[in-house]
């Protein structure tokens, strides 16, 4: 049998006016001992049975979707992928994602993530999975969503957009060659996007983007993608 143990979090909460300045309160959560619930699961948990005003986002419990991230003992992850067993320290610190703007408990002001994102370029990518079913009459190929989920965690991480807020980060030049790379018509633009004052030159290559990525879209590797073309652009 699964017998219970209790974990504490400290969360950083902050309510405009109410909780200001912001401060952090210790929970308790109850959680089988095998360790296997996520943070997201904990949090519900104290919405549930502890504090209903605690405000955090989430969607879909799968890292999906992107909009759980937040600073977990001082790391940017997602909370719905973040299992108890993953983490030693206790209590367990839960901050909003650092670097942005905070609206309240957990939850932050994205704007500026996706300012530089245009919304018309593509999301999708060929599907290349090896288990594939081949696509049913009248359909060439399958598509897939790309791996970024826009969860913020690499711009977070990210010690070049704490120090230049002109630098348009990790996310938004991966999505500037994620285009690139589809849209050739598109090239000479994205180029010029990608070499502009908020384009590759503010990034240091500390790649702590790569490493906190949950999708493992290594956003280091598109910016330096990005150089080389800068350098020489490919002509396929
Ligand atoms: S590699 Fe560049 S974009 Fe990635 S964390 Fe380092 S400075 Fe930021
Ligand atoms: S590149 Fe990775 S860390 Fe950055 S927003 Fe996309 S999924 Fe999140
Ligand atoms: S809830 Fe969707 S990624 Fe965490």
């Amino acid at each position: 049998m699964n017998s219970m143990e209790m974990f504490k979090f400290r969360i950083r909460r902050y309510k405009p006016g109410a909780i200001d300045p912001p401060r952090f309160e210790t929970f308790e959560v109850a959680v089988g001992q095998d360790r296997s619930a996520s943070i997201l699961d904990c949090l519900e948990q104290i919405r549930l049975n502890q504090d209903p005003t605690l405000m955090y986002r989430h969607s879909c419990h799968h890292g999906s979707c992107g909009t759980c991230a937040c600073q977990i003992n001082g790391t940017p992850r997602l909370a719905c992928t973040t299992k108890l067993s993953q983490l030693s320290a206790d209590p367990l610190i839960i901050e909003p994602l650092e670097g942005f703007d905070c609206i309240a408990d957990l939850v932050v002001n994205m704007d500026d993530f996706f300012k530089d994102i245009d919304c018309k370029w593509s999301y999708l990518q060929t599907d290349q999975s090896a288990d594939a079913p081949p696509p049913p009459g009248g359909i060439t190929t399958w598509s897939r969503l790309e791996d970024c989920i826009e969860c913020g965690c690499c711009v977070s991480a990210c010690p070049a957009v704490q120090v230049n807020s002109a630098f348009m980060g990790p996310a938004a030049l991966t999505a500037v060659h994620r285009q690139y790379r589809k849209f050739r018509q598109q090239r000479e633009r994205l180029l010029a996007i990608a070499g502009g004052h908020r384009g590759v030159k503010g990034c240091h290559r500390a790649l702590v983007c790569s490493k906190v990525c949950p999708t493992r879209v290594y956003p280091a590797r598109h910016i330096d993608e990005l150089r080389r073309q800068l350098k020489t652009p490919s002509s396929t």
